[in-house]
C-alpha cells in the first residue's frame, strides 16, 4: 500500500485493486514469489550474457557475438514478460539490480576483462540451473497453487532456455 498527496495536500491511500482470478491469497503470494525469482534469474543472466557478448575473444568471435546479441535481447523480452505477468496479479514487481541479486539463484560474474570460449560453458551452466529450477516451479504452480497460466508461462521459458543452451553448446569443444 502506498500513499500520495492529492491536489489539496491531503494524504490519500493508493491501494492496488487485487485481481480475482479464482486463486487463494496464499496461491497468489506463492506464484508471485516463484515468478519474482524467475525474473531475477533472467535479469542476472541477461547481464551475464551481455558481459560475454562484449568481452569474448575467440577465432569464432563474430558468430558468438551475433548469437549473444540475439540471446540478450531474447532474455530482455522474457524478463519483461515475466515482470508484466506479476503485475497482472495486481502487485508491484521488483525493479532494481540490488533486488534482482537478492532473489536470483545465479552468481554474478565481474566484467572488466576479456574471456575465452569457456565463458560460453558458464552461460550454459546458468541456463541449465534455470531449466532445473523451472521444472520444479512448473509443477508447483500447476499442482500446488492451481495456476495453470503461470505454469504455462514458465513452460515457455523453459523451452527458450533449452534452445539458448543448445545454441551455446554448439560453440564448445567436444569433450
Ligand atoms: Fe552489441
Amino acid at each position: 500500500m502506498s500513499k500520495a498527496n492529492n491536489t489539496n495536500g491531503n494524504t490519500k491511500t493508493m491501494e492496488m485493486p487485487r485481481a480475482d482470478m479464482g486463486l487463494s491469497g496464499d496461491a497468489v503470494e506463492n506464484v508471485v514469489s516463484t515468478l519474482t525469482q524467475a525474473l531475477a534469474d533472467i535479469q542476472v543472466l541477461y547481464v551475464k550474457t551481455l558481459n560475454v557478448h562484449w568481452n569474448i575473444v575467440d577465432p569464432s568471435f563474430y558468430g558468438i557475438h551475433i548469437l549473444l546479441d540475439e540471446q540478450y535481447n531474447a532474455l530482455k523480452a522474457d524478463g519483461d514478460a515475466v515482470a508484466e505477468r506479476i503485475r497482472g496479479y495486481g502487485v508491484p514487481v521488483i525493479g532494481s539490480m540490488g533486488e534482482f541479486l537478492e532473489q536470483t539463484r545465479l552468481k554474478e560474474k565481474a566484467g572488466g576483462q576479456t574471456v575465452g570460449i569457456e565463458a560460453l560453458g558458464e552461460l550454459v551452466a546458468d541456463h541449465e540451473t534455470i531449466i532445473r529450477q523451472l521444472r520444479k516451479d512448473i509443477d508447483s504452480c500447476d499442482e500446488e497453487y492451481g495456476d495453470q497460466g503461470a505454469a504455462d508461462l514458465l513452460t515457455g521459458q523453459l523451452q527458450k532456455h533449452q534452445d539458448m543452451a543448445w545454441m551455446l553448446r554448439s560453440f564448445l569443444p567436444k569433450s
